[in-house]
């Protein structure tokens, strides 16, 4: 029996510099697709996946998400006091949703760091590392097909998705073997985790993307793990770590990914997005073959 998986992390500390000036003075986490922070959309998933402690690695600069899972007061009280009772349930959804529990990181000094702020409040127990800004659009939520793959294997999982072409150097890479007979090939064991290949040596297609199932081990693992890339604690460096021992399998998971951390990736699924809403996607139907490109 494997033990249930029900606290996320969600590191949020990072500085967003590809987003600049737009994250100058607000988290790239609160950025919206269509009328949503980017966040949102993954406590939701965090949420449909069974999970309900949300812990969030935040940094200098970030009180606009504690206070977006907040109550708002006075915004509560204008929206009754006008009757906009529809607006209003919406609000108070997102403070009702959910507990938060946040955490600093004093300084941002990698993801592997962040993860290891959390280890307080994560405790002994398996839990989830979900980055916002991959935002991942599946016919199950990506996290609850992970949870599966996770408590039939008992170990922690990587979230991976094909990667054909040079862009495969952008991203750390899996090299491991598909498990026959499970999980329709999606399963794959890992041998080893290789940072950014050259395209040409990368070990597989499977690259690393931003959802994670981390066994407690990983602390231990993270601890002994040495500064790598940029003088950061990476946590693909701490997963090497964890592979001398515990096994770790790759899932390639069904659904498609939007990196809303780099600008064309965010436009791109601002467009997804909105298409497939009831209240724009008409028009925006409409908008985009106006536009006969
Ligand atoms: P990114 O690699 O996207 O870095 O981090 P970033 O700083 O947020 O953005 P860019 O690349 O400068 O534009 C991946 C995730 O890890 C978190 C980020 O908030 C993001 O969710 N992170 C990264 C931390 O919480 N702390 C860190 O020290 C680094």
């Amino acid at each position: 029996m494997t033990k249930k998986v029900s606290k996320v992390v969600f590191p949020a500390a990072g500085l967003g510099t590809r987003f600049l000036p737009a994250t100058k003075a607000q988290p790239k986490e609160m950025l919206p697709l269509v009328d949503k922070p980017i966040i949102q959309y993954g406590v939701e998933e965090a949420l449909a996946a069974g999970c309900d402690q949300i812990i969030i690695v935040t940094g200098r600069g970030k009180s606009a998400i504690e206070d977006h899972f907040d109550h708002s007061y006075e915004l509560e009280k204008l929206l009754e006091e006008k009757g906009k009772t529809d607006l209003l349930t919406v609000v108070r959804q997102i403070s009702d949703m959910i507990h938060v529990a946040y955490v600093r990181q004093k300084e941002a000094l990698g993801l592997g760091h962040a993860v290891l702020m959390a280890r307080e409040l994560v405790g002994n127990e398996p839990f989830a590392v979900l980055l916002a800004d991959d935002v991942i659009d599946g016919p199950v939520p990506c996290l609850k097909q992970m949870i599966k793959a996770y408590e039939e294997t008992g170990s922690s999982i990587i979230a991976t998705q094909a990667v054909d072409g040079p862009a495969i150097s952008q991203y750390g890479v899996i090299d491991g073997k598909t498990v026959r007979g499970k999980f329709g090939g999606r399963l794959f064991s890992v041998n080893n985790l290789v940072e950014k290949p050259k395209y040409g040596e990368h070990p597989s297609n499977q690259a690393i993307v931003g959802r994670y199932i981390l066994t407690p081990e990983i602390f231990k693992a993270l601890d002994r793990t040495p500064l790598g890339a940029g003088g950061e604690l990476q946590l693909t460096d701490g997963m090497k770590m964890l592979l001398k021992k515990e096994k770790i399998f790759g899932y390639n998971f069904e659904g498609v990914r939007h990196d809303a951390g780099d600008k064309f990736g965010f436009l791109r699924a601002t467009v997804e997005f909105a298409l497939k809403r009831p209240d724009v996607g008409k028009q925006m139907r409409e908008y985009l073959k106006s536009k006969n490109l």
